[in-house]
């Protein structure tokens, strides 16, 4: 099939409600005359060009509104990856992946986990799955499209799962080319969406080297606790080796502080350190601590649908924003 092209700004998304409270944008050229400029004392001139402090301790940059995509290309293959449980992997899969579709890209979530909280997480019952991801790695005659759902997100579907995927593990193990089985299973979907996003499990297993071996990035929530920094290494490793030995492309798009309470010295001090660890890879976006996202969950949708001007909804959006700068041009 010939790759789709689209006119920009299909159906025109929905300008989103930022409700972002620490991004201060600096200051346009244009929006500062130079007679202001030359007039203005040096102090108030510091003060007004001096961007604000962000939550990870560094200057905050401001991140432009996503251009419209052009003619795709390929999707960006994206892995959530923690081999920690509740960090915000399904969390941020839902909701980065419903704010890039706000900003009119096609998304196609992939969820890796046979917890099958993101299946869930976007209303499906994981007890009345007639297919899910299970049977398109098993089984050669189903397809893509037979397994693919849309959500009720305009311009974002889903390859659900449920427990059935614990077996696929097992098996997989005797399979040829077991780590690259999802990477072929996927290759159809890449002319027809700009992202996928997969929500891998808690483990360091063969589903998730899988997940790596398909992916262009990797992202990794942290949640802002002292022992998340645990096995941080680990995880690195692991990432490396697949890079070695399976998926020389594979890069770290960037590591993301969640449940973050600008509150506690705590919080602070784990963003201080995972800077100092990572650097430039921290996203400058964090994501707060808020109850919203237990209720969005427990109402099947994302945030950005069901607390639409919520910070938390906020914070998704401007994390697209960020991760749109990230990655190569579309
Ligand atoms: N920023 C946040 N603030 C508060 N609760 C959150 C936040 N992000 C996620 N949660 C909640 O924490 C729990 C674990 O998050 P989840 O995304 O499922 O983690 P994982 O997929 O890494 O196991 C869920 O109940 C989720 O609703
Ligand atoms: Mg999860």
């Amino acid at each position: 099939m010939p790759p789709l092209v689209r006119s920009p700004q299909p159906s025109a998304p929905a300008q989103p409600a930022t409700g972002v409270t620490e991004t201060i944008p600096f200051p346009r050229p244009e929006e500062t005359p130079v007679e202001s400029v030359v007039e203005s004392s040096p102090v108030t001139e510091a003060a007004q060009r001096a961007p604000e402090i962000g939550p990870t301790g560094r200057p905050m940059p401001d991140f432009p509104e996503p251009r419209p995509v052009g003619a795709r290309t390929r999707a960006r293959v994206v892995s959530m990856c923690n081999q920690k449980g509740g960090v915000g992997k399904t969390t941020t899969t839902i909701n980065l992946g419903a704010s890039l579709a706000e900003f009119g890209r096609k998304v196609l979530l992939v969820d890796f986990d046979p917890q099958g909280s993101l299946s869930v997480g976007l209303g499906l019952n994981p007890h009345e799955m007639d297919l899910s991801i299970y049977n398109l790695l098993m089984q050669r005659d189903i397809e893509l499209a037979d397994v693919v759902v849309p959500t009720g997100v305009p311009g974002m579907d889903l390859l659900p799962s449920n427990i059935d995927l614990s077996a696929a593990e097992v098996q997989l193990v005797h399979e040829v080319a077991r780590e690259q089985t999802l990477q072929r299973v996927l290759a159809p979907a890449l002319s027809d969406y700009d992202v996928i996003l997969i929500d891998c499990q808690p483990s360091l297993g063969l589903l998730t080297v899988n997940a790596l071996t398909a992916s262009d990035g990797v992202i990794v929530p942290l949640e802002c606790e002292y022992f998340a920094l645990r096995g941080v290494a680990l995880l690195k490793t692991t990432i490396d080796k697949v890079r070695e030995r399976l998926n020389p492309g594979l890069e770290i798009d960037g590591v993301l502080g969640t449940m973050f309470d600008g509150r506690t010295l705590h919080s602070r001090e784990v963003m201080e350190r995972l800077v100092q660890a990572w650097g430039d890879k921290v996203f400058h976006t964090v994501i707060r601590r808020t109850v919203k996202f237990s209720d969005a969950t427990v109402a099947g949708e994302p945030i950005t649908a069901y607390a639409s001007s919520s910070t938390g909804a906020g914070h998704y959006r401007q994390l697209a924003r960020e991760v749109l700068t990230r990655w190569p041009a579309e």
